[in-house]
């Protein structure tokens, strides 16, 4: 690696150092705990993840426990946390994992129920330490905007690798963000190709995107919602829309039709 990769390196995991946020899945190095926050952190912001992330342990502490949850437990508790075949998969991994054990890496990490190549690597990176980059979205963005060859170009050889990890997410998360990058504030602009000169698209206009409450994705959750709740799903919920997301539902293996209506499977 040449000097100023290297100094880059450094520079960012000396600033992670010194800002880092103090998260909860930053205490730990249980796979269970870091995998339901990765898994959470794919929709949702850090900050309404914090208490959702501690309850959830609280509630669940191990996989195996969570396991033997009612799956309608476990999608009342994920309401507001995003697509709801994420909490389905997060169980459908913890029964895996309750019956055979946790893989020992990152490759057995992806053949379980709904792990991805970035879930995996940041679970084998944080809980067990394995030399392998986490990329997702941020850190793509990092390394196009540093013009490095590749998203896994400054992973360190030793057992910095977890840190650089955190490290690139945090730069990602807080500096070098998607539509207001902060050059001065960022410890790699000595080094980057891009610092000062991040151009970023406008926004579609104002009122060309659609609201999220008229989205399929709104009425399937208010539906999942409602029946973890046992409630009745809002009459202002259009019954087209409604049919629709029941379908999806359906289709998606978390609801049922039964004789008196809509249920929730399993
Ligand atoms: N986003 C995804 N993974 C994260 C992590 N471990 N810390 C902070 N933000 C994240």
């Amino acid at each position: 690696m040449s000097a100023d990769r290297e100094a880059a390196r450094d520079a960012v995991l000396a600033w992670y150092d010194e800002v880092a946020r103090d998260l909860p899945w930053r205490r730990t190095d249980d796979p269970y705990a870091i995998l339901v926050s990765e898994v959470m952190l794919q929709q949702t912001q850090v900050s309404r993840v914090v208490p959702r992330f501690e309850a959830w342990i609280d509630r669940w502490p191990t996989a195996a426990a969570l396991a033997a949850a009612e799956r309608r437990d476990v999608l009342g508790a994920w309401v507001g946390l995003g697509y709801n075949s994420r909490a389905v998969r997060l169980q459908d991994a913890c029964v895996v994992v309750a019956r055979d054990g946790w893989p020992a890496d990152a490759r057995g990490l992806r053949a379980l129920p709904g792990i991805g190549p970035y879930t995996a690597a940041a679970v084998a990176s944080f809980a067990f330490g394995e030399r392998v980059a986490a990329v997702d979205t941020n850190v793509v963005r990092i390394s196009e905007r540093l013009g490095l060859g590749g998203p896994d170009e400054l992973l360190p050889d030793d057992d910095r690798a977890p840190t650089w990890n955190q490290a690139a997410m945090e730069l990602g998360a807080v500096v070098c963000r998607s539509r207001a990058a902060d050059c001065p504030r960022c410890p790699a602009a000595r080094w980057c190709r891009s610092a000062g000169r991040v151009v970023v698209p406008p926004r579609a206009a104002r009122g060309t995107r659609e609201r999220f409450e008229d989205s399929d994705r709104y009425v399937r959750g208010r539906i999942v919602a409602s029946l973890a709740n046992g409630e009745p799903w809002p009459d202002a919920l259009d019954a087209a829309r409604v049919e629709r997301a029941v379908d999806a539902l359906v289709r998606d293996g978390l609801v049922e039709r039964t004789p008196d209506g809509v249920a929730l499977c399993g």
